[in-house]
């Protein structure tokens, strides 16, 4: 199973622009953030740094929905898309003893974290790492890339996602934005 460590490092590419605590406990402030999957290479380790991954398969797509995502979701890497969120996510217990139909229906029949999500493709490229079984703080590590012109789309659907029905089960978030250095 192989791990990504999102990694705090002076020559790390990505320049720390803002870091928001939006629920529960903060986090400790980085400067400079490198994406490694590797820990030997992973440079200074401040605090709760770093924070770790993996990448999982789907819980919530539908076919249809799959179909949809991979016709339009962007590779991450785009030269144009200098900007990136780092949003590390832990949902409440509750949410977690749910069973896998009432959490579909919150996620998506209520809340429509996909059909939402699928409107600001190809502008926002994402990846989703999962934490919560490797015992993290986090539940999940959102990675998301844009371009400057996208910032304010991409402050729309964040937005919009934290008032959904889904986001009553999020209870620690930790807002952190970067540039490409
Ligand atoms: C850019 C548009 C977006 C699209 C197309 C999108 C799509 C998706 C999809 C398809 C899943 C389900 C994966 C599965 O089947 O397990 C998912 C999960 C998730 N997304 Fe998004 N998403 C978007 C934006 C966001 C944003 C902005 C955030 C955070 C602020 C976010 C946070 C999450 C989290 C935490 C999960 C895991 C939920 C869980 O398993 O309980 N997503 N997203």
């Amino acid at each position: 199973m192989p791990l990504t460590y999102f990694a705090a490092a002076d020559d790390g590419p990505w320049r720390v622009v803002r870091h928001d605590t939006i629920a529960g406990a903060p986090l400790s402030a980085i400067h400079r953030l490198r994406v490694l999957d590797s820990v030997n290479s992973a440079g200074s380790t401040p605090g709760d740094w770093p924070l770790r991954g993996v990448t999982s398969h789907g819980r919530y797509v539908t076919r249809g929905e799959r179909r949809l995502l991979e016709a339009r979701q962007p590779p991450l890497g785009r030269p144009e898309a200098t900007c990136a969120a780092l949003i590390p996510l832990a949902k409440s217990t509750v949410w977690w003893d749910l069973a896998q139909d009432e959490r579909r229906a919150i996620f998506e029949d209520r809340s429509a974290h996909i059909a939402t999500g699928l409107r600001y493709l190809p502008a926002v490229a994402r990846k989703l790492y999962h934490c919560r079984d490797l015992g993290e703080p986090f539940d999940f590590l959102t990675w998301f890339e844009y371009a400057p012109a996208d910032a304010t789309a991409f402050e729309e659907l964040v937005s919009h996602l934290r008032r959904t029905a889904e986001w009553t089960y999020v209870e620690r978030e930790i807002d952190i934005r970067l540039e490409r250095v």
